[in-house]
């Protein structure tokens, strides 16, 4: 038995050297807020990550205090809110997670955030650029079709943009489509996979219901528009104390699950996660950026998978979707060249 008991402890013991020689650093901006805390949480329970780096304005090494007594594995740091702190918490990231920004309030939409959230953003990454050039961006905060193209901006000019690795965070549009059918369907929502297209907001969000097992929803007007403003219900329900935290931390968290995944995944395992990234779909049309199942490996976008057949309810979707989208990525352009990172 005793014998038996060291054999364990031995085997246990080499299992997590090796694991520490794999060292995963994450780094969350914005860590201390309605979807930085809940993220950092779901991100301390993942076995993948070796070191969570947490950067807020403020907050930031309490809320790593806190978490850094969870009985997991991963070292938590939480950085003081200044320059040398944010270079230190993005230096060596393999994932850099963004909520940094403002939320809306009720009679808001996305792009009422821009003024404020796109200079944070563009600060931002300027220090992703300069300190952790090679990390891959997940970009949470809204107008999501504008922040990542000021992201893709700002990596550019400082000569360090992979477009591989720069991701804008839609998977919440899919977890909200997969519940909201399954509530219809009295089904198990982690059995349904609703695809979805186009950006982050309003009309360019695009649920292809043709393509599941219930092509008829795709006249159901109701359950679209639910997709399209779920948003907007939470943020009613909060009544001025934000939008969705919980719900996104978990969004968040899935998808740099997946990356992480994707880094370790054997030639046959294809992990495929909707993200709204720098993509050929629609560039002859002007569109650099755009939401779609894409294929994931150690280096980020492994193949963006096209968008498939669709039917005439979806086209005219489609069609809505492309024209704010293209007015909403210019935005996010132009801004970066009228007001560039100091
Ligand atoms: P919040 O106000 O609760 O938290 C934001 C945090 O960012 C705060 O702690 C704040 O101190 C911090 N912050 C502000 N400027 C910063 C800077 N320069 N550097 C580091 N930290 C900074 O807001 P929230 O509810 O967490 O939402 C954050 C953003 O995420 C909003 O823009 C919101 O619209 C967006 N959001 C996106 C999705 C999505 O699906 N992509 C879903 C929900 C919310
Ligand atoms: C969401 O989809 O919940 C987020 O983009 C937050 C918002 O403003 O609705």
């Amino acid at each position: 038995m005793a014998a038996a008991r060291a054999i364990f402890n031995g085997m246990q013991r080499r299992a997590f050297s090796a694991s520490a020689r794999n060292l995963t650093k994450v780094t969350v901006l914005g860590a201390a807020g309605g979807i930085g805390q809940p993220l950092s949480l779901l991100l301390k329970l993942n076995g993948k990550i070796t070191e969570l780096a947490l950067y807020d304005i403020r907050g930031g090494p309490g809320v790593a205090a806190d978490l850094s007594h969870i009985n997991t594995r991963s070292k938590v740091t939480g950085y003081e809110p200044t320059p040398a702190g944010l270079a230190s918490a993005l230096e060596g990231a393999e994932i850099v997670l963004i909520p940094a920004g403002v939320p809306r309030k009720p009679g808001m939409t996305r792009d009422d955030l821009f003024n404020t959230n796109a200079s944070i953003v563009r600060d931002l990454a300027k220090a992703c650029a300069e300190s952790a050039p090679k990390a891959k961006l997940l970009i949470i905060s809204n107008p999501v079709n504008s922040t990542v193209p000021i992201c893709a901006e700002v990596l550019k000019a400082h000569g360090v943009y992979d477009p591989k690795r720069l991701f804008g965070v839609t998977t919440l549009d899919v977890v909200r489509a997969n519940r909201f059918v399954s509530e219809i369907q009295n089904t198990d929502p982690k059995f349904e996979h609703i695809t979805v297209v186009g950006g982050h907001s309003g009309v360019t969000i695009v649920p292809l219901f043709s393509q599941s097992r219930y092509p008829a929803l795709s006249s159901n007007e109701a359950l679209i528009n639910r997709v399209q403003f779920g948003g907007d219900e939470v943020v009613k329900a909060k009544d001025g104390a934000g939008s969705a935290t919980l719900s996104m931390a978990l969004a968040a968290s899935r998808m740099a699950s997946a990356l992480l995944r994707a880094a370790t995944a054997k030639d046959k395992e294809k992990v495929i996660e909707p993200s709204f990234v720098d993509s050929p779909l629609y560039k002859d049309r002007g569109i650099d950026f755009f939401a779609s199942k894409v294929q994931l490996g150690p280096d980020g976008v492994k193949e963006i998978l096209p968008v498939g057949p669709i039917d005439a309810n979806e086209e005219k979707l489609l069609e809505a979707a492309l024209v704010d989208l293209k007015k909403n990525i210019e935005k996010g352009v132009a801004f970066v060249a009228e007001n560039p990172p100091q």
